[in-house]
Order: structure tokens, then C-alpha cells, then sequence
């Protein structure tokens, strides 16, 4: 190990102390304006942060009252390194910014332990004090003068200034470029706290567009791995960050509301509000008053004003989910609120303006329900701006057996369980499946198969598919429990496992979704996709 300690320059008493460990007077500057070139320098220095700036300034100015001079500043790293902040050498090629070098070896490190300027009179090729004096001395350098940047009583780095022999660097120099080091002390502290602060805000930003593109890709429980769905990630982070209409389209089950929610958290509204409105579950008639409000008395039962979900999402984002299932007379009053960003209450005169995104979304074939006129043309325009498909389950092949995974593990987190092993067997056996309730199907399936399966690994039986679905046991019930199953099943089929709002099993059998859990359970009806063994009935 070369731990050189560097042989004592003959260093030369300075007429001023540098430094030295004396307490770093912030008046001195005040007292002592009438030096021309410290005037020019102080100006120098306030004149912007940027440390580069100064010191190019402060090179110049130097050179101009001491003729041929090389400046370099660093900057201390730790006890061992320092790096070069900033080099002006009429005569050297140097390495720039950022270089390390070992304080051991060099003048600097000699400085910064001493807290004191360390001066070489008459540069030696020969002597190899420091590392830089054989290069320095080649070059035609003379002498030598290190002073420490001290703020604070910390040596922050060093200043060094070498002038070619013959300049008078000790009696002109020295006692100018010691308080010049002191001002650039200061500008180098100031300059590296806003470059430090730039950095943090860069920081910041880069982190701040990394959660955002999380939110995006699915890191926020939206899974979306496969060529396809990332496609559609795609779009919809091009989309999060304008204020454009969006309409998603996909099949039931498919993750519109999810995506909906995605591109609400990806984009500039995000600390906004983010209301859903499904207009699907909502009774046609109280549709108006649930998405633009109501005055008092407005109609029978109106017993107070009421804010409509319009005014819930201002400054933020309004989800009009099922979008195809709003009457034609609501049709003409969102066109007329996303056309003049104003609404109306029901009941009231007053015009009240939002600032709301609106991103609608549908399972039905808008086209053919325009072209038989039950959906405005004009609003199918202007709500599809910006149209995104998602795709159906069964046309997403790499994103099936993360999404099975993902679905499991969250599934156990809300039965408060640890999540069962999930085989490949097990989803080669779920992939076979053509899942026409999409994922909203696949996760029904998944609760049911942990609920009722073993606790380690999740366990799917084969064929999967509804046996009544396919019309393969109907001929086998018999009995009247076997008759109502077979019914609940079917309704269950049909709703793709939905027992809930005005498309679910629920409301197709006119029971009450609490009435048909309940029914569920006593008569032990499968969703579809659960093959189990029926029991004896
Ligand atoms: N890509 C996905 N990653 C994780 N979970 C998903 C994904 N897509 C859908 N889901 C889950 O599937 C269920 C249905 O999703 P969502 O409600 O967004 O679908 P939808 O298309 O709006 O359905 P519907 O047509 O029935 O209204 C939700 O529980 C959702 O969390
Ligand atoms: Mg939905």
C-alpha cells in the first residue's frame, strides 16, 4: 500500500495567514471594497449561481491582473478524493470536470489538512513534492499557490493558481488570491446547493414520471404484461396526459373501469377528484338528478338540493361508465355538458361551470345502437374521441398466468389468507377455458376455488366450463333442489358469475342479490367455470 505522505513543501510564511483555522469573518468583505480587483471579483460572484460562470469570469480576471495564470478548483469528496470542478490552463490540456484524484499526493491535500494556502516558490521537475509539480513545472509554470475554500470552518475544497516564473506570484499575488479564494468559497457553496437542489427536482421528476407510468403499466394492480395489453397501456398513458374524451370498449369484464381509473391517476388531474358514475345500476329515471344534481323541489321526494356527480368531479375526472345505457333524453344533457363544460340542475336555472375529463365506457355496439337510434350520433362523436379497446381475456396469452397470479394473491389478501401455490397444471388447466365474463369471470372463478379449495394450492378441476352452459346434465335433474341449482347456474352462466345491478343473476331471477347468495349457498349452485362435483340432492 502507497500511503506517500507528501515530503513539506518549502513553503513560503504568507505575509496574511490564510485561513488556518481562524473563524471565517463575514464582514470582511464589507471593510475592505477599496481593492479593485476584490470589487470586481465580489460583483463577479454575485452576478449569477452558476459556479462555472464564476469561475470563468474569475479566471479571466485573474489572468488579466497577473498575467499568464492557471486556475483549477476542487472540490473535496472525502478524507482521500477530491474531484476537479473547473480547470483554466492557457497551457495544459486537462481533464475536465468531475475528475478524481488522491489527496495524498497533491497540493491540495496538503492545504486541505492544513487549513491553510500552501505555496511553492520555484516549481521543480526534479522535486516531486506533489504529483502536479513535474507537469506543471514542464509546462513552464514557476510557482505554485493552493488555498483552502473554508466555510463554516470546513474545508470544502481548494483553489490553486500557478503562474509562469518571474510573475511575482508571493509579493503581487498571494495576499489577492487569498481573498479571492474566500469569495469563491462562498460561490462554490451557493452554486452547489442549487445544483443540489436541481438535482433533487430532477429527482423528483423522474420519480414523479415513474410512479406515473406504474400507475400506467399496472404496478398499481392493473395487470397488463402481454404485447397486447401493453399496446393499450400505450395509449392510454398518450391519452392520461390531455384533457381528450376517451371511450373504452371491451367486452364485460374486461377492465374498463380499471383502465378508466389508470388513466385518471396518469394524468395532470390526478389530485383531482375521480367520480364513477355506472349508469347502468342507476334507475332511468333518477340518472339526471344523480349526474347534474337537483334544486330543492325539483320533483316529489327532492327535499333539498343536491350536487350532481358533475360537480363531485370538478377539477378532476368523471367516469361514465356504461355509457350505452343512458336514456336519450340524458344523452342530449351530457352532450350539452361536454360541449359547454356547464351543467344545469334539474329544477334549476342557474348555469354552473365544471372543469371535468370525461372518460366514458361501454360493452355495447354504440354503431349499431346509433344507426338504430337509440344513442345520439352526435354524442358518440364527441365521446369518442379517443377510442381504446381492450382486449378480450382469451386474446391475452402472456398476460393469463401473471393476471391468475395477481387475482390469487389479491383474492387471499381480502380472506385475509396466504395465497396458495399456482401451478403451471392449474393454469394450463384455466387457459383451456374461452372465459367469456373476462376477467371479472376469471376472478369469481378464483374466489370460489380458494374458498372452498385446499389452503396451499389452488386446485382447478377439469373440464372447466359450465356443464349447463354446454347443455351436457340438464337431462340429469331430478330432484326439485337439483331443478332450482340448475336454474341459479344458468342465470349465473348468463351473467358471467354478475350477481349484482341491473345485468346480474340477481335482478334476471327478480331476487334480491342478498336473497341469491343466499339461495347460493343452500342449494350449493356452482358459477361458471366451477366443475366440482354437484352434491347429492
Ligand atoms: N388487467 C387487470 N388486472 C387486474 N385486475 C383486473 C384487470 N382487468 C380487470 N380486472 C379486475 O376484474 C374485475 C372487473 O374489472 P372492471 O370492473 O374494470 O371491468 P369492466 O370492463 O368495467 O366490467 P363490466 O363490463 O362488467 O363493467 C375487477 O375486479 C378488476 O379489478
Ligand atoms: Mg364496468
Amino acid at each position: 500500500m502507497a500511503t506517500e505522505t507528501p515530503t513539506p513543501p518549502h513553503d513560503h510564511a504568507p505575509p496574511h495567514p490564510a485561513g488556518g483555522g481562524a473563524p471565517h469573518d463575514p464582514h470582511a468583505l464589507h471593510r475592505a471594497p477599496t481593492d479593485p480587483l476584490l470589487e470586481e471579483a465580489i460583483t463577479t460572484l454575485l452576478s449569477t449561481v452558476d459556479l462555472e460562470t464564476v469561475l470563468e469570469r474569475i479566471g479571466a480576471l485573474l489572468r488579466r491582473h497577473f498575467g499568464v495564470t492557471r486556475i483549477a478548483l476542487h472540490r473535496r469528496l472525502d478524507e482521500r478524493w477530491a474531484e476537479v470542478l473547473f480547470i483554466d490552463d492557457p497551457r495544459l490540456p486537462y481533464p475536465g470536470r468531475g475528475h478524481r484524484f488522491d489527496l495524498r499526493r497533491s497540493i491540495s491535500g496538503a492545504a486541505l489538512e492544513r487549513k491553510a494556502a500552501v505555496v511553492v516558490e520555484h516549481l521543480d521537475p526534479g522535486a516531486q513534492r506533489f504529483d502536479e509539480e513535474r507537469r506543471l513545472s514542464l509546462a513552464g509554470y514557476g510557482s505554485l499557490a493552493c488555498f483552502p475554500l473554508i466555510l463554516d470552518r470546513n474545508a470544502i475544497g481548494t483553489l490553486e493558481i500557478a503562474h509562469i516564473p518571474g510573475e511575482g506570484m508571493i509579493d503581487h499575488c498571494y495576499h489577492h488570491a487569498e481573498r479571492v479564494a474566500r469569495l469563491v468559497a462562498i460561490a462554490l457553496h451557493n452554486s452547489l446547493m442549487v445544483e443540489e437542489v436541481h438535482r433533487l427536482n430532477r429527482l423528483l421528476a423522474r420519480e414523479n414520471a415513474d410512479l406515473k407510468q406504474q400507475v400506467v403499466r399496472g404496478a398499481g394492480g392493473y395487470v397488463a404484461e402481454g404485447p397486447a395489453m401493453r399496446q393499450v397501456m400505450e395509449e392510454a398513458r398518450r391519452v392520461a396526459a390531455t384533457d381528450a374524451a376517451v371511450l373504452i370498449r371491451g367486452e364485460t369484464g374486461t377492465g374498463k373501469e380499471g383502465l378508466a381509473r389508470a388513466i385518471h391517476e396518469a394524468s395532470p388531474r390526478a389530485t383531482g377528484p375521480l367520480v364513477v358514475v355506472n349508469l347502468g345500476a342507476i334507475p332511468e329515471g333518477l340518472i339526471e338528478s344523480e349526474l347534474f344534481g337537483h334544486e330543492k323541489g325539483a320533483f316529489t321526494g327532492a327535499t333539498s338540493r343536491k350536487r350532481g356527480q358533475f360537480e363531485r368531479a370538478h377539477g378532476g375526472t368523471l367516469v361514465l361508465d356504461e355509457i350505452g345505457d343512458a336514456p336519450l333524453a340524458v344523452q342530449v344533457r351530457l352532450l350539452r355538458a361536454l360541449q359547454d363544460h356547464r351543467i344545469r340542475r334539474v329544477g334549476g336555472d342557474e348555469e354552473i361551470g365544471v372543469d371535468v375529463r370525461v372518460i366514458a365506457a361501454t360493452h355495447r355496439p354504440l354503431e349499431e345502437m346509433v344507426a338504430n337510434g337509440r344513442f345520439r350520433e352526435d354524442l358518440y362523436y364527441r365521446i369518442n374521441a379517443f377510442p381504446i379497446q381492450l382486449p378480450p381475456l382469451r386474446a391475452r396469452g402472456d398476460d393469463f398466468a401473471p393476471l391468475v397470479r395477481h387475482l390469487v394473491a389479491r383474492i387471499a389478501g381480502r380472506l385475509n389468507r396466504r395465497p396458495p401455490a399456482v401451478g403451471t397444471a392449474a393454469i394450463e388447466r384455466l387457459r383451456a377455458y374461452p372465459w367469456p365474463g373476462n376477467v371479472r369471470e376469471l376472478e369469481n372463478f378464483l374466489e370460489r376455488a380458494l374458498i372452498i379449495g385446499p389452503a396451499d394450492e389452488l386446485v382447478v378441476e377439469q373440464p372447466l366450463g359450465s356443464a349447463l352452459a354446454a347443455g351436457g346434465e340438464a337431462e340429469t335433474v331430478v330432484t326439485f333442489d337439483q331443478g332450482v341449482r340448475a336454474l341459479l347456474e344458468c342465470a349465473l352462466t348468463q351473467t358471467h358469475g354478475k350477481i349484482y345491478g341491473p345485468d346480474g343473476a340477481a335482478a334476471r331471477l327478480g331476487l334480491k342479490p342478498t336473497t341469491l347468495q343466499g339461495k347460493l349457498r343452500r342449494f350449493a349452485a356452482r358459477t361458471p367455470g366451477d366443475r366440482r362435483p354437484l352434491p347429492r340432492a
